[in-house]
């Protein structure tokens, strides 16, 4: 039985109760982190906890102790036997529990902390890549906050599964902004390319590890917009994430990228992000 952390104790999984009346399940007022492990070890820890902290920030959600939540995410492997092998940490805060208003409640409840640790499998091959789609971007105005809110991305990511695809790509305004739940990355010119860092994507820890590791490696990269249009000039293109890592992305629509299969930028890429896996 998968044990869990619920509001300050360690239980099996099937004794939590959450409340109706959790904001988060009325509302969506909430937010939430994926961590990876390999080898049993958290990775990149730190800068979840801190867009953790800058979450619950953004919402006013106060009374949660941001800091202390990495202990509990080592407690859980531990509890679940995942000190070793590869697996993903789930954490989740809402506003709390309270009659549904819909302005904060007066007096502020405590908030509902979550965490739950499970064995991760990769979905797709990256060494083969996977196809995408493009699709209008329909969420809100701030993306950068990591609500669970996430009914556009379901949408988003049930019309690739549909259309046999991996992925769905959002464009806004016909920029490409970043995968249902990836960032996003071009290789134009012989310059990798990934959309600026503003209130229309997420800031994907990835995506600032892979800026890090083309800075420090001598491969150019550019955070600049990129349009639909630019499309048919890419010689590459590719998604990454927690749960992601680099993905090739072989095809966008009906046009392969370059010559349908992943290519030598990406494929470095994969490399050199494995190489920063402690
Ligand atoms: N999602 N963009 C969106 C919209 C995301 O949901 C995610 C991650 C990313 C990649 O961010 P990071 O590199 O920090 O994982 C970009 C997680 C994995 C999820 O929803 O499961």
């Amino acid at each position: 039985m998968t044990t869990v952390y619920f509001n300050g104790s360690y239980l099996p999984k099937d004794q939590v109760r959450i409340s109706p009346d959790d904001r988060g399940f009325l509302f969506g007022d909430g937010v939430y982190e994926v961590v990876r492990t390999y080898g049993g070890k958290l990775f990149a820890l730190d800068a979840h906890l801190a867009r953790l902290r800058f979450g619950v920030c953004e919402l006013g959600i106060n009374g949660v102790d941001v800091d202390a939540l990495g202990r509990v995410a080592e407690e859980l492997l531990r509890r679940n036997e995942l000190t070793s092998g590869d697996a993903t940490v789930y954490f989740e805060v809402t506003r709390g529990v309270a009659p549904r208003t819909h302005c904060f409640p007066d007096p502020p409840v405590p908030p509902t902390v979550y965490l739950q640790a499970a064995r991760f499998t990769p979905k797709d091959d990256p060494t083969k890549g996977i196809a995408a789609i493009t699709v209008p971007d329909i969420r809100w105005a701030r993306c950068d906050i990591k609500t669970v809110q996430l009914l556009p991305n379901v949408l988003a990511n049930q019309q690739a599964r549909a259309a046999g695809v991996g992925d769905a790509l959002f464009v806004r305004d016909g920029v490409l902004l970043e995968g249902s739940h990836s960032a996003l990355f071009f290789v134009l010119g012989e310059e990798v390319r990934t959309a600026p860092k503003n209130n229309y994507i997420l800031p994907s820890i990835t995506r600032e590890i892979l800026l890090e590791i083309c800075r420090s490696s001598g491969i150019p990269a550019r955070e600049s917009s990129l349009f639909l249009h630019d499309l048919p000039r890419a010689t590459e293109a590719f998604i990454a994430g927690t749960t992601t890592e680099v993905m090739p992305l072989v095809r966008i629509d009906d046009r392969p990228i370059g010559d349908g299969k992943p290519g030598p930028v990406s494929r470095r890429l994969q490399q050199l992000f494995r190489g920063r896996i402690p």
